[in-house]
């Protein structure tokens, strides 16, 4: 199964940024939004889309490999109601899943979250993926939006054969909607729950590389030995390996 022809949804968010720059150079990217573009990206072509309409994302997909799909309600979801997430993140990801084997898209890079499964209060730390989780009040649209996205995929997976992986990225540093990384004066570990959208990148790189996995969640966040989400699956079964890990805070001894 080889690989040539991607198209990414969310293409004008935040994160999409950094995998259009990693993926461009190696594949032929097909760029699609809600909205235009912010900025024009030499070798790319863009289709206005919305992942809530069927027909349209089918038609998106058409002629695609791989489909790397980011689209969901980031930026004051707060004060979004719970219909809306159904909706772009639940009913979207689930058009994104038809419209791949309605396509026949090999391979569906599902951009989810560690929110998706917050660690229950009994689970060991790091979180693996597939340890106990709990869902609490707190961000619970969102969540179990992601949740719900995954499940969808994963049944598409089953029911269909499309390859499905779960890039499950940290708090994304520097995209404009949480704050950094300090260090705490009470280290309690483990605490660190960033990932630079740079490592994000190359975890979606891999998970489109792999010939080996077919089905798998994986976390992407930080390669530190303090990190609340484990990330060594991912190294194990991907290759990923993060590059930027703020060895400047301390705890960072792997
Ligand atoms: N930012 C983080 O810290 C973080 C952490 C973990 C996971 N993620 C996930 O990464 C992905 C990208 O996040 P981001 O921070 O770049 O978000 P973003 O808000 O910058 O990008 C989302 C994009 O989706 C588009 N969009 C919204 N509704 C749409 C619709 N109905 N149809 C088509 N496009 C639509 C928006 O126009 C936007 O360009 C999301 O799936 C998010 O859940 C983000």
């Amino acid at each position: 199964m080889s690989i040539e022809k991607i198209l990414i949804t969310g293409a004008n968010g935040y994160l999409a940024q950094f995998i259009i720059d990693r993926l461009r150079g190696e594949y032929e990217l097909t760029l699609t939004d809600i909205v235009e573009l912010d900025r024009a990206i030499a070798g790319t072509t863009f289709i206005k889309a919305d992942v809530t309409n069927a027909a349209e994302i089918q038609a998106a997909c058409a002629n695609q490999d791989a489909v790397v799909h980011l689209v969901a309600l980031v930026r004051g979801r707060s004060d979004k109601p719970a219909p809306l997430f159904a909706d772009v993140m639940v009913k979207g990801t689930w058009n994104v899943a038809e419209a791949c084997v309605k396509q026949s898209v090999k391979k569906l890079v599902n951009i989810s979250s560690i929110s998706a499964c917050p660690p229950a209060p009994n689970a060991k730390l790091p979180y693996e993926v597939d340890d106990d989780f709990q869902f609490g009040p707190g961000d619970l649209y969102y969540a179990l939006a992601k949740y719900l996205g995954e499940q969808i995929c994963a049944a598409y997976h089953q029911a269909h054969g499309l390859d499905v992986i779960h890039v499950r990225p940290g708090v994304i540093d520097g995209d404009g909607q949480n704050p950094g990384p300090t260090a705490p004066e009470v280290v309690k570990d483990p605490w660190f729950v960033y990932v630079d959208p740079r490592d994000v990148a190359q975890c979606v790189a891999r998970a489109i590389e792999t010939k080996t996995v077919q089905y798998g969640a994986y976390n992407a966040v930080a390669g530190r030995a303090d990190s609340r989400f484990a990330w060594r699956q991912a190294a194990e079964d991907l290759g990923y390996s993060p590059d930027h890990n703020w060895p400047e805070i301390p705890g960072d001894d792997t």
